[in-house]
């Protein structure tokens, strides 16, 4: 192996460019390899090839930085949905792009990305090119790992948002809803809710009623407390209800999950008489610069998944498991999204210093008598 491609892919996440710099700075410091990154996820493979060599000197000063340097995009050609929902991943596209490889001189990839980017990297593998998987999502849904890169940074930044609305809540004796990521995985509503002191958290794994949210916010005035913090997963949907969409997506992009907190302030505010807001997080969650945590952990995922390829392992991905980086097979990463367990501990904490998930059986969670919590 003289030479290794790395590539990124999905929404982006802070902490790629921190994983670029280590991969290249390994590759070529330790192992003496050549570096080349692909543009446009694996687009850059496909026409006229969107290659550049990465040496040391271009991954100067990248650890901070947000973004990508690399660029990201689906134009959904390497996994084509049909109209069915099915999809499939067409021979002439891969054998295209391993023929690019090849005549880049391009012996191995890193790949980073999250559950989509994954399945196309798996199917390299499949085909017989080697490729070493680095899990990457703000959503921190991947398998195979603790966690994945810029959840830290997005809780970080979903939990000031939540402790600047408590104090404008408070000032206006208003509910406040704040929207944020996360599709099909609570994580980032649970983890911030807990570390930003809401007082409902909505999430996809524990479908809510609304009804359940306006006793909440009824008890707590009842007890004193005159604005309510609630925090709703974008994946969120009520019992017997469903997801709310911005847009269903085409053949090229997945549908696009929005709305879930506008829609909840319409029905709160009908229910309880107050002054509803919602605030949707949005795309904040993903720029910027990956905060200290993201900067170690994209840092450690690069370097150890070029020691990987360099070690001869094939098909696998790079994981957090009990603070130490190891590797385990791609297939598993991307075999089941990691969504909360209902009955998990942060769940059961949360729940017991008085946080509502509007589950329509969520008293028989809490204990407290009257004004306890
Ligand atoms: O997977 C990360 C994620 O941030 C999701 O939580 C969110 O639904 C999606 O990406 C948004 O993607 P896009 O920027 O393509 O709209």
């Amino acid at each position: 192996m003289k030479t290794i491609g790395i590539v990124t892919g999905g929404g982006d996440a802070p902490g790629l460019n921190a994983v670029i710099r280590a991969a290249v700075k390994t590759a070529v410091g330790e192992y003496g390899l050549h570096v080349v990154g692909i543009e446009d996820s694996f687009e850059g493979l496909l026409g006229e090839t969107r290659v550049r060599e990465l040496k040391p000197a271009d991954v100067r000063g990248l650890l901070p930085r947000g973004g990508t340097i690399l660029g990201t995009r689906n134009r959904g050609r390497f996994v084509v949905r049909e109209e069915d929902g099915s999809s499939s991943k067409p021979d002439e596209v891969y054998g295209e792009a391993l023929g690019n490889l090849s005549r880049l001189g391009i012996d191995a990839l890193v790949a980073v990305g999250g559950e989509g980017t994954l399945a196309i990297a798996y199917e390299f593998h499949r085909r017989g090119f080697p490729v070493v998987g680095v899990p990457k999502t703000i959503d921190n849904d991947l398998a195979a790992t603790e966690l994945t890169f810029g959840f830290m940074t997005a809780l970080d930044i979903a939990t000031e948002a939540l402790d600047r609305l408590h104090t404008t809540a408070e000032s206006h004796d208003r509910v406040m809803i704040l929207e944020v990521m996360g599709r099909h995985a609570g994580w980032i509503a649970l983890h911030s809710g807990v570390s930003g002191g809401a007082d409902v958290i909505l999430i996809p794994e524990i479908p809510f009623s609304a009804g359940q949210v306006a006793r909440k916010i009824r008890q707590r005035e009842a007890c004193g407390s005159q604005f309510t913090i609630i925090v709703v997963s974008e994946g969120a949907k009520e019992v017997e209800g469903h997801e709310v969409y911005q847009d269903q997506g085409d053949k090229q992009s997945a549908p696009r999950l929005g709305g879930i907190g506008h829609h909840l302030s319409g029905e709160l505010s009908e229910m309880t008489g107050k002054e509803v807001r919602c605030v949707v997080l949005g795309h904040l969650q993903r720029g910027g610069s990956p905060n200290a945590f993201d900067r170690m952990l994209a840092t450690n995922f690069g370097s150890a998944a070029v020691r990987a390829l360099a070690r001869g392992k094939r098909g696998v991905m790079v994981g957090l498991h009990a603070a130490n980086v190891r590797t385990a097979p791609l297939e598993e990463a991307i075999a089941n999204l990691k969504t909360v367990p209902p009955e998990s501990q942060l769940v059961r904490t949360a729940r017991d210093v008085g946080v509502s998930f509007g589950a329509p059986d969520e008293d028989k969670y809490h204990h407290a008598e009257g004004c306890d919590q």
